[in-house]
């Protein structure tokens, strides 16, 4: 398939718990736009889709917070969410929502299907339940340690630390989310997957067929599942807020979110072709159409595994050309978390830098966390405005436009002979649309953007070394050739940078007068055509496309995040546990001790396997704590160890107690130690 001409183009569907950050709009929105304006712009026939994904535990849980609907959570969050996306010019064709009608019918039949054509197992097991809260713990309802990295807060279907996505009951140690219980066992029935049938083909298809094409990351996520063997997976859950299984025994039960999230991408094509007077079928069933799923890395078992699987298990769609992960964005040092409000809101962006909207995606793109995990800095964020967007593009096209104004009121002039400096300027302008749209090919859209500002770079040089502004006066043939090859390079800007900078294209084009052109130009015709404006053509006056950003809007930002720091540090959301008696607390056997030994266990991220003498002996304990603490910094440290606590095995290591931890706010682990260094090993902590 080298050259198709139609694209489906999915980004992921948000969930409607709570607004869009710089994290979202980085990772999946902007690298998805880009690609989709550009392909748009390449004359293909583009499909854009996405929409609200409303289903799902984090809804109901919100829900439960704040005293409201499942409902009312997502009509509240959807409209905030989708006006944020289109005031940031994120170019959907279709927003849809998962709560819409005619995303339960094809959700519901693309089930039926599966299950008429017998590709589900269906299996009555003992899953876990809390009886207080009389419910069934799936999903985000259950948090339990993971039982491949020992992350000791992961989710029954996912683990937020290492990526695993397993079944609540692998979870070790599981609680309920709602009461804190230890769960029960229930018997209840469900639907399966049989993902290991479909694992030889995944191998086949994406660790053979795409091993060059798809990026290194979202390979290695696949090998490992694979490596680990593919499991039957669940597809429906006993929860009452998602679709519900619409056959017979489903009663009372709902599909996974998982299940029916990602038909979304499906059911917002169909109402898109509803209300367009379109087909559907083409973008999802013909061979020739080129499918492509913009998503950040969590999401990737999702889209390379389970997703396709439905697709091939269903049998009438065809399957993603690629996959696209991003990595994730951190800021100003942290892990982007809604919980503890450290986020960039798009919503309180746009109040703040109205009109700003390409700043923002300037800084994302160029900073996109494509290869590994990146952060966002607001330092960084007024240096590349003002060093790069002001400096560079701003500068070129103010220089162009004012000039062209002032010696020839706006009138391109006619070119006298060229000169080998033009001819060179003019060749290498014309290799830009190949050069960018090589690097946006290949998802690079980091290189694509700073090929766009080499292009600006060429056109401020041009300018530098050809000095108009001097020549005026001895040699007025000679500027009227450097102000119409100059203007040229204004012009191919304002196309190649549509896909990055969408709002300053339509002000450039504007200036520039684009609609008076007879030619209109497409990235194509940059390439071909060695004049894009030609004389005699009139453009309309100066308007800065950029502005400075002062240190005192900078400092603002700051100190917006320093407040949300402290009130994180006054506010410690961990709610105060149940009343026990004394006699509970006496239960606990809380010793002083000291760590003679430390090591890494490998493999994992957190996990440190400890030597402590609690006076009494010297055991082994594995904590997880080795994000904060590297070994050899914690030999000899006094700790506080819970040792009655009954032994459990992690990662093969036999544990035999606990370490007592508190958190910092910079979201570290510290020690809870005497502050008397003679306090002995082995005395009590009451
Ligand atoms: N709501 C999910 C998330 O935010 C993404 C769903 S993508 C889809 O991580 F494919 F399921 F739609
Ligand atoms: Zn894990």
């Amino acid at each position: 398939m080298q050259h198709p001409k139609r694209f489906t183009i999915t980004a992921a569907l948000p969930y409607t718990n709570g607004p869009v950050h710089i994290g979202h709009l980085a990772g999946v929105y902007i690298p998805a736009d880009i690609y989709a304006r550009y392909q748009r712009l390449n004359e293909k026939d583009v499909l854009f889709v996405c929409g609200s994904d409303e289903h799902g535990v984090p809804i109901t849980i919100k829900a439960k917070k704040e005293g409201i609907s499942p409902q009312e959570v997502v009509d509240k969050y959807h409209d905030l969410i989708k006006t944020s996306f289109n005031k940031f010019g994120i170019s959907f064709d279709n927003y849809s929502r998962t709560s819409a009608p005619i995303h339960h019918q094809t959700a519901s039949d693309f089930f039926i299907q599966l299950y008429n054509n017998n590709k589900f197992e269906e299996e009555t097991t003992q899953q876990l339940y809390d009886a207080e809260a009389n419910q069934f713990l799936a999903d985000r309802f259950v948090v339990g340690t993971c039982p491949k990295c020992g992350f000791e807060e992961s989710y029954g279907d996912q683990c937020e630390n290492c990526g695993t996505s397993h079944n609540a009951t692998d979870l070790i140690n599981p609680k309920s989310a709602i009461t804190g219980n230890t769960p029960t066992l229930k018997e209840t029935k469900h639907w399966y997957l049989p993902l290991n049938e479909y694992e030889a083909w995944l191998k086949e298809w994406i660790l053979k067929e795409h091993k060059n094409d798809w990026k290194s990351n979202v390979l290695g996520q696949v090998k490992s599942w694979t490596d680990d063997g593919l499991k039957p997976r669940a597809v429906t859950r006993d929860l009452d807020w998602g679709i519900p299984v619409p056959v017979t025994g489903g009663e009372g039960k709902v599909l996974y979110v998982w299940f029916d999230a990602p038909i979304g991408y499906i059911s917002s094509t169909k109402e898109w072709a509803k209300n367009n007077n379109q087909a559907w079928e083409p973008y999802w069933k013909d061979e020739n159409t080129k499918m492509l799923h913009f998503i950040g890395k969590d999401n990737i078992v999702f889209h390379c595994i389970i997703f396709p699987s439905m697709l091939k298990a269903h049998g009438d769609y065809i399957l993603p050309e690629n996959v696209p992960a991003n990595e994730f964005l951190n800021l100003e040092g942290n892990k982007i978390s809604t919980s503890k409000n450290w986020a960039v809101w798009l919503h309180e962006y746009l109040d703040e830098f109205p009109e700003k909207q390409d700043v923002l995606r300037y800084v994302l793109t160029a900073n996109a966390p494509e290869t590994k995990d990146n952060d966002f800095t607001w330092k960084d964020f007024q240096a590349r405005n003002n060093n790069e967007l002001v400096a560079i593009f701003g500068n070129f096209i103010n220089r162009v436009v004012v000039l062209t104004n002032k010696y020839y009121q706006g009138i391109v002039p006619a070119p006298n002979d060229f000169t080998v400096v033009d001819d060179t300027t003019l060749d290498q302008l014309q290799k830009y649309p190949d050069i960018i749209a090589r690097s946006i090919e290949k998802y690079r859209f980091r290189e694509a953007l700073s090929e766009l500002m080499n292009l600006a770079r060429l056109g401020n040089k041009y300018l530098a070394d050809e000095e108009p502004w001097k020549q005026i006066k001895t040699n007025p043939d000679r500027v009227q050739t450097i102000m119409f090859v100059a203007i040229q390079i204004a012009s191919a800007l304002a196309v190649l940078c549509e896909p990055f900078l969408p709002f300053t294209s339509n002000k450039l084009k504007s200036i520039l007068n684009f609609s008076n052109l007879t030619n209109q130009n497409s990235w194509q015709s940059v390439s071909t055509e060695r004049v894009l404006i030609p004389d005699h053509h009139q453009i309309g006056k100066a308007e800065l496309l950029f502005a400075k950003i002062d240190d005192a809007e900078i400092q603002k930002q700051l100190n917006k995040l320093e407040a949300t720091k402290e009130s994180n540090k006054e506010f410690i959301p961990e709610p105060i546990k149940d009343t026990i008696t004394f006699e509970d607390f006496t239960k606990l056997d809380i010793r002083i001790g000291t760590v003679l030994e430390a090591e890494k266990i490998p493999k994992t991220k957190k996990l440190l396997k400890l030597k402590v003498d609690v006076g009494t002996d010297t055991r082994t304990i594995v904590s997880g704590i080795a994000e904060s603490f590297k070994p050899e910094d914690i030999v000899g440290q006094k700790v506080s160890v819970l040792v009655n606590l009954a032994p459990r095995k992690l990662r093969g290591v036999e544990s035999q107690g606990m370490i007592l931890m508190t958190d910092t706010p910079d979201g570290k682990l510290a020690f809870i130690e005497p502050d008397n260094d003679s306090v002995s090993n082995g005395e009590s902590v009451s």
